[in-house]
């Protein structure tokens, strides 16, 4: 490299490091003034054969050009930030510093994020732990584990995505039981929020992606009593001392025996035959599936089903909040409209 190039070089190098405008200027004086190695090249062509001085001149000019014109784009960038001359003046005279200031609109949580939080605070005292587990799961975990083979006609219900063949995106929460309890001994007290999957379609109560928070409670004498007390104190909590609360025998692969619960309808007052948009006339509102571990899920994840029971519980997230907040459409928890969400968080419109 020549000393021309190498001055060229260092001077790039040293413009990059500056900031404000008159650092820039200090630089073009020392480059490109009197003193400069450009001047200094220039003089010294009287030395040099006549035959080479057209290209030893071009060389000094070419560099001297392209330097300018790199200070110049410094220079102007280091100024446009603030403008420059009488604009910058402007923009300084326009701050009002006498005028209220902006005031940001307040914050809150989504509902879903809200009726979340109120079933973990009510449950976390009696001895649940948060557990997690995966949104991608495998096969077993989501349905051989919880004595859903392959022919169970129960899948029918969770048709869902499938990343491979025995690959899912999960379509219950009570993965996280499996998860759970392969990985550490009883006892086991957890309780397992999160996104599932489904593929259903779109309709003002269905979506392909919704919310369950799922319970379980394993250890050496869990029983049905205990299940009872713990959903009564949980849905007392989320709809008042009032509430009914009704057990109902049903079924669910994972759990025997197995009930769902439903809660008065505080719409219609619970009076059948009202023609009640909300529980469809029924005087009842579904809230949760739940029942006493089956033995075979036991099994599966390895615990011993002569001395550990226990039972479990699935409730859907979306659907309480509707029920919480009486939105008819479960879309509208998708919509992010800021007037809904509002509404729903007592921030007024
Ligand atoms: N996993 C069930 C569903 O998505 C809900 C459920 C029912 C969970 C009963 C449970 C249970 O833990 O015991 O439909």
């Amino acid at each position: 490299m020549d000393s021309l190039e190498k001055f060229e070089r260092d001077v790039l190098d040293r413009l990059a490091t500056l900031q404000g405008a008159d650092e820039v200027e200090a630089l073009r004086k020392e480059a490109l003034g009197k003193a400069s190695p450009l001047a200094v090249a220039l003089k010294g062509m009287r030395q040099l054969p006549a035959a080479e001085r057209p290209a030893a001149g071009q060389r000094i000019h070419d560099v001297r050009a392209r330097l300018s014109a790199r200070l110049d784009l410094q220079r102007q960038r280091a100024l446009e930030p603030l403008g420059s001359g009488r604009r910058t003046k402007a923009a300084v005279s326009a701050v009002d510093v006498s005028l209220p200031g902006r005031r940001l609109p307040p914050g809150a949580a989504h509902p879903l994020r809200l009726i979340e939080e109120e079933v973990v605070d009510c449950l976390v005292p009696l001895g649940f732990e948060i557990a997690s587990g995966r949104l991608i799961e495998h096969e077993w975990y989501n349905f051989e584990a919880l004595n859903m083979g392959a022919a169970h006609p129960a899948r029918d219900m969770h048709d869902t995505f499938f990343v491979r063949p025995d690959v899912v995106l999960r379509t219950h929460t009570s993965s996280v039981q499996i998860r759970t309890m392969k990985g550490q001994p009883p006892p086991v007290r957890i309780l397992a929020p999160g996104l599932v999957f489904r593929r259903d379609e779109v309709d003002a109560t269905h979506m392909p992606a919704f919310h369950q928070i799922e319970g379980l409670w394993v250890d050496e004498h869990a029983t049905f009593a205990d299940l009872k007390g713990v959903l009564r104190t949980l849905l007392v909590r989320l709809f008042g001392a009032q509430t009914a609360v009704r057990f109902r025998p049903s079924y669910f692969p994972f759990t025997e025996p197995s009930c769902e619960v439903d809660v008065g309808c505080d719409a219609c007052g619970g009076k059948p035959q009202s023609q009640c948009r909300i529980c469809r006339g029924s005087g009842w509102l579904e809230v949760l599936g739940a029942g006493m571990v089956h033995p075979a899920v036991l099994q599966a994840v390895g615990y011993d089903v002569e001395s550990v029971q226990g039972f479990a519980f699935g409730l859907g997230l979306d659907r309480l909040a509707m029920l919480r907040w009486g939105i008819d459409d479960i879309r509208a928890l998708y919509d992010n409209d800021l007037r809904f969400l509002r509404r729903t968080a007592g921030l007024g419109i």
